[in-house]
């Protein structure tokens, strides 16, 4: 069996439902974004990371895409909270982190600093434009940073209603070993799996044994199409168009940052600790507005050597219908002029949907877009 090994070399879990917390009295409410990274960190899909980062690991990823021991890590995992509730805290203690006044962690306070926001926006995000949405968030959120190593106590977790498709990177992996599945392409989505995401999925498994969809369903951009409407859309789309032993379903709890090429290089480390061998990115991975070149998601993994990575990169050109091919395409596949390419953008598509009206077929399967009309009725 050739599944992928996890980065750093070993799968973390820290979850310990049985932890005793009743001896702890600092207490500490966190944000819905710190809450999924507190999940991920404790089911192993972020491996090797055990916490949240320490200065020194946090300034070596800001600056080098690297943690302090030199292994690539892309995306900064902080815990930020606010000067009083920082002085509040103590170095050395134990902190319970709840959400919503539900207690679902437990931090090992080791460090309390001050990052400098503004290098982490340009180096991260490429820009410290607030607009951007991840640069926003960036900066809504508080000043100060704790770090050290966590233990998730409450399990399963707050979103509810996607349980059945809440699958750790270890049973995700027994998973594709159960399945006899020795190649696996992850693929990361945000968005409803439109026509363009369904033939590089479909192209990749022509080539690898199994594909496994993993929908980013944390935090998002108040107009991307939320998570839940989403998910029946994938469900209702693989019962109708994917060979059902060929295709595993579960979702990434994750935040979006929209940090285009870093969050490339995160998405696809994650996905080979969920066990996947390959990993798709197409045009503007992660990318939002025109902050990002079309292709940088895909260039950045040109700074790593494969071993680094440790998970073969699909690189996708920009997929469209093509109306003379009659058939999906890209500028590798097709001779046609632009006048005959039907593309769309995510924004006008997700207007068009959240007016009720259907984008073509040959953008997006009449099955998946129903779905979508009638969630976003009820969203509305
Ligand atoms: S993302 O923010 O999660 O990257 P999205 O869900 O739209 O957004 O994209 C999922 C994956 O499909 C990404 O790798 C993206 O680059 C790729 N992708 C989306 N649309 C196209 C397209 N038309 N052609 C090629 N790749 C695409």
């Amino acid at each position: 069996m050739a599944i992928s090994v996890p980065h750093g070399g070993t799968l973390i879990n820290r979850i310990e439902t049985k932890y005793d917390i009743t001896n702890i009295s600092y207490e500490l409410e966190i944000d819905s974004m710190a809450l999924s990274d507190l999940e991920l960190i404790a089911n192993g899909a972020y491996s090797p990371l055990t916490g949240f980062l320490g200065k020194e690991d946090y300034e070596s990823v800001v600056n080098h895409m690297r943690l302090k021991n030199d292994l690539v890590w892309s995306i900064p995992i902080t815990l930020p909270v606010t000067d009083v509730e920082s002085s509040k805290l103590k170095v050395g203690e134990k902190v319970k982190l709840l959400h919503q006044n539900i207690v679902y962690g437990v931090l090992e306070l080791q460090e309390i600093y001050v990052p400098n926001k503004l290098e982490e926006a340009k180096k991260v995000f490429g820009t410290t434009d607030p607009l951007h949405p991840g640069v926003q968030k960036l900066f809504n959120r508080p000043n100060v940073y704790l770090a050290g190593p966590i233990h998730l106590v409450k399990f399963p977790p707050k979103n509810k209603e996607f349980i059945p498709y809440y699958k750790s990177p270890a049973d995700t992996r027994n998973e594709f070993i159960k399945r006899n599945w020795n190649t696996v392409v992850g693929f990361q989505t945000r968005n409803p799996v439109h026509r363009a995401h369904e033939y590089i999925q479909k192209t990749a498994l022509e080539i690898v044994d199994g594909l496994f969809l993993n929908p980013l369903v944390g935090e998002t951009k108040s107009d991307d199409i939320p998570a839940k409407i989403r998910m029946e859309s994938y469900k209702v789309l693989i019962e109708n168009y994917y060979p059902a032993d060929r295709v595993y379903l579960a979702v990434f709890p994750a935040a979006m940052r929209y940090a285009g090429p870093r969050e490339a290089i995160f998405h696809a480390i994650v996905r080979k600790n969920y066990g996947c061998t390959h990993f798709i990115v197409g045009r503007d991975h992660a990318g939002v507005g025109d902050y990002y070149g079309t292709y940088d998601a895909q260039k950045i993994f040109s700074s790593f050597s494969s071993e680094e990575i440790g998970i073969t990169i699909l690189p996708f050109e920009h997929s469209f219908y093509c109306t003379k091919c009659k058939s999906m395409a890209s500028s590798k596949t097709c001779p046609h002029s632009k006048e005959n390419h039907l593309i769309l953008s995510g924004t006008k598509v997700r207007e068009m949907l959240r007016n009720g009206i259907a984008p073509p077929p040959e953008f997006s399967r009449p099955e998946v877009v129903r779905v979508l009309i009638e969630g976003l009725k009820g969203a509305n």
